[in-house]
């Protein structure tokens, strides 16, 4: 069937649309019911539906004969390990450290937070917690023990399952002292944790309070599928907002299992038995949908990948991949693409390796700019597919798709809207802006099943945040437009998110840790350009009068606060002092003036600014 054809039989009958594709999932109890529309934003998708995640992603295979497929490959240059997991194998696991969380008292709807680094263990645990109704919130490991405790305290977890250390380029990075300071400093008091002790660094356990992993897997019982609800929350997982308060993103269990193995075949074009590559790490909703439950729905086999695009050892690591587990198709951020096209710029890693049964590259997580997209095609010879995704959505709002026959791809937008979808440009009013004008991105309610139902225990931040803007929409928070042919162009993001080498950052929540050092007075951060990481932060910051301090040592201190508050993957390290901010005369920083003038934008001086000399300063300052 057409994409067009597809559309449409969605626009057309979209309950019918999904009750067809809820048949591809295995229900203990099958839903009558489609759409609950009673407690409006609030929808649910199959609400009379039983079912259990993990037995859709694992025991089903091995009760149908395909234990000994392959499920997941590891492949860790950073540990120079390599391991291959049959279901059969990926299930015990997972039973097993189901059957441990179960020992220690974790029952249906208890929250387990799991902060690990890219090991089986962490798939085995966010499966296992599928399949026992716990729901899991994954905390990405570059995050700080600030951030850590704050994501404590909203979710207020039973058991945290942690590794003892990731390990990133030449050099170890100790998840337990940063896990022991981050409950130490939460309000919630986490009683136990299960620590999975990684050869290259041991952690000192905390008797009574730590177990070792590994002995409960090898100790404990298995534990069955629970069957749950299709509403029952899956997991959380947490993204920035505008404020230093993360966003508790909620996922149920029906509507993301439907769609996400809908998505699989539709978006992807991949059939059971094949293997899929999602470079993003479990941390980030990429991970969670296309490392760990879309592949796994669908039977394919999903590559685990514990290194770097570049220096582990060298540009070609996405090539020997692909080649060495026979990948069919791929998917990483740009920046990745652009850290391995710098590093080896005429393709000659890529030539090393066979690709032959490499289809298509996708695409996602901030702007793809043409030029990598060209650079990709030419080098890979194949389709490189931009899609727009959010981790409210868990999968594509928009691509072009590979099991519909893939339309003409144009570089620099992401394609079309995805069955399910009604994305507009909408203006300030809430009304459809003319073809190609720049406007706000807003999908018409209700949203396609496995966006996320609400924010965790905050239904009133939910509607706010993403349902007030435009009633009768959802509101993306990106700003960009739509042409004559239906193509959707995300040029940027209409608040203060910045998407720094493919990961979502609060440029608020980095203001409000500037805004404790005792010497600034305020401080603005703003996202400016990056030719690797797309986007970086860059503070501006106005002293306290009569500060002694030098202006050097306190810039210093502001890099190391963010370092330690919000942690390293911020990436912040440019800042400058100024003697006051630009302001309009109601106060409202003029942030995206700042950002223009840094990178070097044609941009309005806005009638109501204060003080229009501060921006010829931020000029003299940046050159
Ligand atoms: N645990 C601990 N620290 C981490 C980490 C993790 N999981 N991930 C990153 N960090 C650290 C890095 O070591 C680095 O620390 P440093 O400041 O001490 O050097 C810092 O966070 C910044 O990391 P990063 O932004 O990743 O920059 P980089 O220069 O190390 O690597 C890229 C650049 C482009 C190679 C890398 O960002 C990348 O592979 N990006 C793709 C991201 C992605 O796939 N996102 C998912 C969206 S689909
Ligand atoms: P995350 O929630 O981390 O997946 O980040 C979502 C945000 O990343 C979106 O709101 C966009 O701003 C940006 N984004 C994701 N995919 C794309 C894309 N293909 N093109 C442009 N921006 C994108």
């Amino acid at each position: 069937m057409s994409y067009k054809e597809n559309y449409k039989n969605w626009k057309d009958e979209p309950t019918k649309y999904w009750k067809e594709k809820s048949e591809d999932i295995y229900w203990y109890k099958k839903p009558k019911k489609v759409l609950d529309s009673s407690d409006s934003p609030f929808w649910s998708w199959f609400p009379d539906g039983v079912l259990n995640t993990c037995y859709n992603c694992l025991d089903i295979h091995v009760e149908n004969g395909n234990g000994n497929r392959n499920a997941l490959i590891y492949d860790s240059p950073v540990t120079k390990t390599k391991i291959t997991y049959t279901y059969n194998e990926l299930l015990n696991k997972t039973e097993r450290i189901a059957g441990a969380l179960q020992n220690h008292g974790v029952t249906k709807g208890d929250r387990v937070l799991i902060y690990m680094p890219m090991i089986p263990e962490a798939v085995a645990s966010m499966l296992a917690c599928a399949r026992i109704g716990a729901i899991h919130v994954v905390v990405f490991g570059g995050f700080a023990p600030n951030e850590l405790a704050t994501r404590i305290n909203d979710s207020k977890p039973k058991i945290i399952i942690a590794g003892s250390c990731g390990i990133e380029p030449g050099k170890i990075i100790e998840y337990k002292p940063m896990l022991d300071k981050a409950i130490e400093i939460a309000n919630y008091k986490v009683k136990k944790c299960f620590i999975f002790q990684r050869e290259i660094c041991e952690a000192k356990l905390i008797s009574g309070r730590d177990f070792n992993l590994q002995e409960l897997i090898d100790n404990s019982d298995i534990a069955k599928p629970v069957p749950l609800k299709s509403t029952d929350p899956l997991y959380i997982l947490y993204t920035s907002g505008t404020t230093g308060d993360p966003k508790g993103m909620v996922r149920d269990n029906g509507g993301h299992a439907v769609a996400l193995k809908n998505s699989i075949s539709m978006v992807y074009g991949l059939k059971p038995g094949e293997v899929f590559w999602a470079a993003s790490d479990i941390g980030w909703v990429v991970g969670h949908s296309y490392i760990v439950y879309a592949p796994l729905l669908n039977g394919c086999t999903s590559i685990l990948y514990e290194g770097k695009p570049t220096g582990t050892p060298d540009a070609g690591s996405f090539w020997r991949i692909i080649s060495e587990y026979n990948v069919a198709v791929m998917f990483t951020a740009p920046t990745a693409l652009r850290a391995i096209k710098r590093d080896d710029p005429n393709g000659v890693e890529i030539n090393k390796y066979s690709l032959k049964n490499f289809r298509m590259q996708f695409l996602a997580g901030e702007r793809a700019d043409p030029t990598t997209i060209e650079w990709a095609s030419k080098h890979l010879n194949v389709p490189v597919i931009d899609h727009w995704w959010q981790t409210e959505t868990g999968w594509a709002i928009a691509g072009n798709f590979a099991g519909l026959g893939l339309f003409e791809i144009k570089p620099g937008s992401t394609g079309k809207a995805s069955p399910g979808f009604d994305v507009q440009c909408l203006d300030e009013n809430g009304k459809i802006k003319p073809i190609g004008e720049i406007g706000s991105l807003a999908i018409k309610l209700p949203l396609p099943p496995s966006c996320s139902s609400t924010l965790w225990q905050d239904k009133a931040r939910y509607k706010k945040a993403y349902m007030e803007d435009y009633p009768g929409w959802y509101s993306s928070a990106d700003a960009g437009y739509i042409d004559n042919e239906g193509y959707i162009w995300v040029m940027s993001r209409t608040d203060d998110i910045i998407n720094c080498a493919g990961h979502r950052l609060s440029t608020g929540a980095m203001e409000e840790v500037l805004s404790k050092h005792e010497y600034i007075a305020e401080c603005a951060v703003v996202g400016i350009e990056d030719e690797l990481k797309g986007q970086i932060p860059m503070g501006f910051i106005v002293i306290n009068a009569g500060t002694q301090e030098s202006n050097e040592k306190i810039i210093q201190e502001t890099i190391s606060m963010v370092r330690n508050e919000i942690g390293p993957v911020a990436s912040f390290r440019k800042v400058v002092v100024l003697k006051r901010l630009p302001k309009t005369r109601s106060g409202k920083i003029l942030r995206s003036t700042i950002a223009s003038i840094v990178d070097n934008k044609p941009y309005k001086i806005p009638a109501t600014i204060d003080d229009a000399s501060i921006l010829d300063e931020i000029k003299e300052i940046i050159k």
